[in-house]
């Protein structure tokens, strides 16, 4: 089969090839996937630049996320057969054949049915992006109803599952962006108010437009911080998932507001909380969006990753 490996980490062109590989077999618990969309997360360019811990055992395929259909069952897989469509999620994770090929081999349960009604681009985009967001709303949309949720970088990846699950849960939604254009996604995905970030006094536009929010799930909490802690209620909720930088807390203020600091890592999310969200993210599916694709061909899966890594707007494709 065609894959992308690297064999150490470095910049992409230096260390990804295209090769020719054995079709990996699934053994006992695992499932082969022929894939037809490969979507990319930044941490697969950070695992692939060496910016995380892991080094690849002999060679990594690297992408965590993708869709594709079935084509063998290890022993003792149940709930799939050959032939049912899935979307994938951690793919790559200490798995050495992540999504960047023509067939990926994973443990059964990170392989989830995707229906008819869904396309191949929006199964791709799932995993990372709707997984984490559903992990930062509280795993479940139970408890959502009728809350105001912030969402800080409306037209990102985990931004815009944020959305569209809080809104489907019922939530009132208010995002932040940097531009019109990100604007328009954020609206596009259902928030009902989106603020520029860049404006002068963003958190009192929040606050004239929903109030004090539950939960605010945030991308960037260093810069953020104050104004979150402007428009946060009283025992609200700062659920972040991009927080790689040393936190200096101002104890007081958050002390005041009893607020909840929630910090998530989806490869060491609980094995029953991430369950839950994938549960969720599978029961709302046709109510969920793709982002705006950008798509490479699989030759070209260095150009796909330093795309990702300059922050395209939407979700990048390698298509194998
Ligand atoms: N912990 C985890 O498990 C986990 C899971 C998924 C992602 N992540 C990390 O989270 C980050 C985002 O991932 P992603 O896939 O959503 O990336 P993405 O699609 O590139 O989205 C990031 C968004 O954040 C916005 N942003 C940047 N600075 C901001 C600020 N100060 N205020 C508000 N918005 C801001 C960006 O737009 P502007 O720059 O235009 O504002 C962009 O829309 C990455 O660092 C990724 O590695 C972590």
């Amino acid at each position: 089969m065609r894959a992308a490996i690297y064999r150490r980490p470095g910049p992409a062109a230096e260390v990804l090839e295209v090769v020719d590989l054995d079709v990996p077999e699934p053994g006992p618990g695992q499932v082969r996937v022929r894939i037809a969309t490969s979507g990319i997360n930044p941490t697969d360019w950070k695992g692939r630049a060496g910016l995380t811990a892991r080094r690849p055992d002999g060679f990594q395929v690297p992408h965590h996320d993708g869709a594709g259909v079935v084509d063998a069952v290890g022993e003792g897989v149940v709930g799939l057969a050959v032939g049912q469509r899935v979307w994938l999620y951690l793919a790559a994770y200490r798995n050495r054949f992540g999504t960047a090929a023509e067939y990926a081999v994973v443990p059964a349960e990170r392989a989830v049915p995707l229906p008819d009604s869904a396309s191949d681009d929006l199964g791709a985009c799932l995993g990372v992006p709707a997984l984490t967001a559903a992990h930062c709303l509280g795993g479940t949309p139970e408890g959502l109803k009728d809350r105001t949720v912030l969402v800080a970088g409306g037209a990102g990846a985990v931004g815009h599952y944020a959305i569209e699950l809080a809104r489907h849960a019922g939530a009132r939604v208010v995002a932040t962006v940097s531009s019109p254009e990100k604007q328009s996604l954020a609206e596009a995905a259902g928030a009902e108010h989106v603020v520029l970030y860049t404006d002068e006094d963003p958190a009192a536009q929040i606050l004239a437009a929903v109030g004090r929010v539950d939960r605010i799930v945030e991308v960037a909490p260093m810069a953020n911080l104050d104004l979150d802690l402007r428009v946060l209620a009283r025992g609200g909720t700062i659920a972040t998932y991009a927080a790689d930088e040393t936190l200096t807390l101002p104890g007081g203020p958050l002390m005041s507001a009893n607020a909840v600091l929630m910090f998530a890592l989806l490869y060491t999310v609980p094995a029953e909380q991430l369950a839950a969200a994938v549960r969720w993210t599978s029961e709302v599916l046709d109510s969920l969006s793709a982002l705006p694709i950008t798509e490479f061909p699989l030759d070209r899966v260095a150009e796909a990753h330093d795309a990702v890594e300059q922050g395209a707007v939407g979700k990048v494709v390698v298509r194998p």
